[in-house]
This record gives structure tokens, C-alpha cells and sequence, in this order.
């Protein structure tokens, strides 16, 4: 794979601007979610609160199956990887150290008559802007910016930091400030020699995590894409300073993007981009963005950055620990290199979410269909009784969803006729149901249905768990 990124073209090799979005309204998919319990406002009942979306039943069980697939291959399949669950809440140095307090800001804009305040870069018309453009002071009376509202004049860029602050303790004074985290990352990085140590680990080796991160976003929004409070999945890959770190992450960037495509993205709307240099983040030497084609244009699911030993370096300084690695071998020390794969929970959710959106005409009827990984979907089987009246059948059902509940989710459902039971169940994803009827109580046999192929086969309610983990183990990447 040509390790350069280029924008221009698709995973899949074709133009990148001629891509087009699984979905093409983004709020088919707002709906979807709302209306089957994937995502809701938080605190809907009181007008909500911008930026903090909730996960309902089904929405939690598909984020919870996208982070145990991410730590699938990132910890569990890996013999140089563990993980660790950090605290939201760190020493106040650590975000002074690592740059955040100073350098982890937007540019913000104020309009001076209605007082909205937006990010200068999402403004229309600044699409195109490089970084340094974006820094100029002048910006906004050189192109002429108004407020996208209002029409109102725009103050000057000034930069506005992105932590949200709260305090620790029962003093409110300057003294009791702390941050609430805007990346896992700096936990890995303060805990590095500690893990290392417990586990035993040499240089190369990487520490996992998933967690809460919170950013006060300027212009948060599209749904989940954009949100104050989210989840990141990140790996810091602690390797050796320069060549090591370039091999890593020529080696980490086609396996992230591998691991998108076999959970089901398509390549079509995949693509990489390389971070200019005047747009690198404080602590990047390199940085590449895997980018997906959302109803909203290309955006990022996932950066891969070289962070050098930029934060290493300066925890040790600052706390005067040694973080350095003692190599017995050569009998010399050094800092390690720091390289990054930073995924967010929310956003990928939300990726498999639009890229299995699919509408089909069947018998001249609409069919959705979320064609999700199996490992994804929320439900495995759904069990569905042919006649709700008949208590025998609709015992028997709920035995059979039972027992197959032990090994992995299973639902039961009786609430209307069996066309529209399956149709339900499609507009989940459940990959498979299970219709129990009149015959099954005499021949101990159920029609099992398969979600893409709406193929029907007829297997013994005995061999039931074995057929679904065959199954399931199979559609496993
Ligand atoms: N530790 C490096 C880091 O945090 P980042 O590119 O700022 O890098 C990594 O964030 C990932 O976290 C992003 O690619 C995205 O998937 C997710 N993310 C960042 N900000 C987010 C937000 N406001 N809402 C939802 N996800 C976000």
C-alpha cells in the first residue's frame, strides 16, 4: 500500500470526491436511532443538553460489541499490547505538561450583534483555508466573514480552549482546579513505566484504552459525530526513538483501516490524510487521519500520530522521574517514541451504523436492512413465536431464547404478525431469526431466517447453539 496519504482517492481506488455517502440524509439515520432506541438527547425532557446524546438499549449494545472488537484486535489477539483504565480526572500538571492547557484551543469567532460564537474554521467559506490562514488575525475582513445567522459583523479569531474545568474538593478557588480529560492518552503516558514494569514488558510494547473524554466543543454537532462528552479507543505503542517509530506507523496505519473494512466499511468510503505540517497537533511529529465519507462530507474516524517522545520527555522534566528504558542488551537507555492510533467509540459506532444502512424494495415493499457484522449487531437471534394466543408455542420460545441468552443476546418478540417481526428485527440488524411454530412441537425443529439472504432453513431446536456460534464464530474477522 503507497503509505503517502492521498485524499484524492478512495481505499477502493476511486475518486474520493465522486464518493457517495451510505445514507444520504443523515437524519434517516437520526430517526432510525430515536425511533429503535440506539441514541437519544440527553435529558430530552428538559430540551436536552447540546452535544451529550444517550444510548438506549440498543445503541449501548452495539457500542459496547465495537469496543470489544477494538479490544479484540488491539489486546486480547496481541502479545505486546495490555490494557489500562486510567481516571477522567488527573494531577492538573499532567495537562500542563502535556501542552493541553496551553496549546489544545479552536478559534473561536463572536458575532457582535446576536452574540453567537462559532469555530472560525466551520464557518461558511472557509473550507479551503489552510492552518496558517485560519491563524491570521485579519481573517475575517480579509474574506469578508459575516455571521452565518445574523448576517452580523464577526469579531477577530481568539483562541478558546477546549477542557472543561470543575474543581476538586470542597474549596472553589483557583487552588481546586482540575480538567476533566480531552484525551485517554496522557493516563498511558504518566502510567507507562508502571504498566511496563507490572507486566514485564520490553520496548516495543503498547498500552490499550477506552474511555470517557470530554472537549468543549465550539460547534459540535451531526448527531454523534461531534459531541462535548464521547469515548476514545486509543493505543499509545511505546517503541524506539526515529526508524522504530516510522515502522510503526507505516506498520498501525493498514491495520486500522483493515480493521474498519472487515467489520464492514466500505472502502469506497474510506480514504487517509495526511495532516500538513502547520496543521499538526502540538505533540505530532506526523499524523494521518483515517477519513470516512459521512452524509456530511469527509471527516475523521481516527488519527494515527507519531508523538515522538514529546510527552515522555516532558512528564520526566516536569516530575523529575527518569521515564527512560533501560535497555539491558545494549546497555544504554532512552526515551521511547510514542506511536498513536486514536479511534472514537462514538464515531465508529456511529460509522458501522450509516455504512449498514440499507433500503431494498422486496415483494414491493420498503425493506431496511442494517447489515451489520453479526459481531456488531445488538441482538444475535431474534425468537419469534408464529401465534402469540397459543401458550404452548410461545413457552417454547421463550425456553429457546433462554438458553440461547447463556452464550450471547437473544431477544423475544410476539408483538405482531411474523412478516413484521422479521422486518423489526432487519431494521436492527439481527442477523438471524428464529420462527417457533405449530410443527416444532412435534418434530422439536424451528425455521431459522437469515437477515441478508431472507433464506429460510429448518434446524433442530438441539443443535440451535451450536449452529449460532458456528455461525458467529465465522463471521468474526
Ligand atoms: N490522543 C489523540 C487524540 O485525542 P484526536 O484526533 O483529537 O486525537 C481521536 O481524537 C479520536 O477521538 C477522533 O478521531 C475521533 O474519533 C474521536 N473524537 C475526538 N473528538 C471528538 C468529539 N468531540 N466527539 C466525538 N468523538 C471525538
Amino acid at each position: 500500500m503507497n503509505m503517502r496519504a492521498d485524499q484524492e482517492t478512495t481505499l477502493a481506488g476511486t475518486p474520493a470526491a465522486a464518493a457517495l455517502p451510505a445514507v444520504a440524509d443523515l437524519d434517516t439515520i437520526v430517526s432510525l436511532a430515536k425511533r429503535r432506541g440506539f441514541v437519544f438527547p440527553s435529558s430530552e425532557i428538559y430540551g436536552g443538553i447540546n452535544a451529550v446524546w444517550d444510548y438506549g438499549p440498543l445503541g449501548v449494545e452495539l457500542k459496547n460489541n465495537v469496543k470489544r472488537a477494538w479490544w479484540r484486535s488491539i489486546v486480547q489477539e496481541r502479545n505486546d499490547v495490555v490494557g489500562l483504565d486510567a481516571g477522567i480526572l488527573m494531577h492538573p500538571q499532567v495537562w500542563r505538561t502535556s501542552g493541553h492547557v496551553g496549546s489544545f484551543s479552536d478559534p473561536l469567532v463572536e458575532c457582535t450583534a446576536c452574540k453567537r460564537r462559532y469555530r472560525l474554521d466551520e464557518l461558511p467559506g472557509t473550507g479551503d483555508l489552510t492552518p496558517t490562514q485560519i491563524a491570521d488575525p485579519e481573517i475575517v475582513a480579509k474574506l469578508a466573514l459575516v455571521c452565518p445567522d445574523c448576517a452580523g459583523t464577526l469579531t477577530a479569531p481568539r483562541r478558546f480552549n477546549l477542557m472543561f474545568k470543575t474543581f476538586m474538593g470542597p474549596v472553589e478557588e483557583d487552588a481546586s482546579v482540575i480538567f476533566l480529560r480531552p484525551e485517554t492518552a496522557q493516563g498511558a503516558y504518566v502510567q507507562h513505566r508502571n504498566v511496563r514494569e507490572a507486566a514485564r514488558k520490553k520496548i516495543p510494547f503498547g498500552i490499550a484504552q477506552i474511555g470517557k473524554s470530554f472537549r468543549n466543543e465550539i460547534s459540535p454537532g451531526n448527531f454523534v459525530f461531534r459531541m462535548r462528552e464521547f469515548e476514545q479507543m486509543e493505543l499509545q505503542m511505546f517503541v524506539r526513538p526515529d526508524e522504530a517509530a516510522t515502522a510503526a506507523f507505516d506498520e498501525w496505519l493498514p491495520r486500522r483501516l483493515a480493521w474498519y473494512k472487515a467489520y464492514g466499511v466500505s472502502p469506497e468510503r474510506l480514504r487517509i490524510r495526511e495532516h500538513a505540517p502547520d496543521e499538526l497537533a502540538h505533540y505530532a511529529k506526523r499524523a494521518i487521519d483515517v477519513e470516512y465519507r459521512f452524509p456530511f462530507g469527509w471527516k475523521e474516524l481516527e488519527g494515527i500520530h507519531n508523538r515522538g517522545d514529546f510527552d515522555l520527555s516532558r512528564h520526566a522534566a516536569e516530575s523529575g522521574e527518569n521515564l527512560d528504558f533501560f535497555d539491558p542488551a545494549t546497555e544504554t537507555s532512552f526515551t521511547p517514541w510514542v506511536v498513536e492510533a486514536a479511534a472514537g467509540a462514538d464515531r465508529a459506532a456511529f460509522t458501522f451504523l450509516i455504512d449498514a444502512y440499507r433500503e431494498e424494495e422486496v415483494r414491493g415493499e420498503k425493506r431496511v436492512v442494517l447489515a451489520l457484522n453479526p459481531e456488531l449487531a445488538p441482538y444475535k437471534v431474534a425468537v419469534l413465536p408464529l401465534l402469540k394466543k397459543r401458550d404452548d408455542l410461545v413457552e417454547k420460545a421463550h425456553a429457546i431464547r433462554d438458553g440461547l441468552a447463556k452464550e450471547f443476546p437473544a431477544v423475544y418478540d410476539d408483538t405482531a404478525a411474523i412478516g413484521k417481526l422479521y422486518r423489526r428485527q432487519d431494521e436492527i440488524g439481527t442477523p438471524w431469526c428464529i420462527c417457533v411454530d405449530v410443527e416444532s412441537l412435534d418434530d422439536n425443529a424451528v425455521t431459522i431466517r437469515d437477515r441478508d439472504t431472507m433464506e429460510q432453513e429448518r434446524v433442530s431446536t438441539d443443535r440451535l447453539q451450536e449452529f449460532f456460534l458456528t455461525k458467529l464464530r465465522a463471521a468474526r474477522p
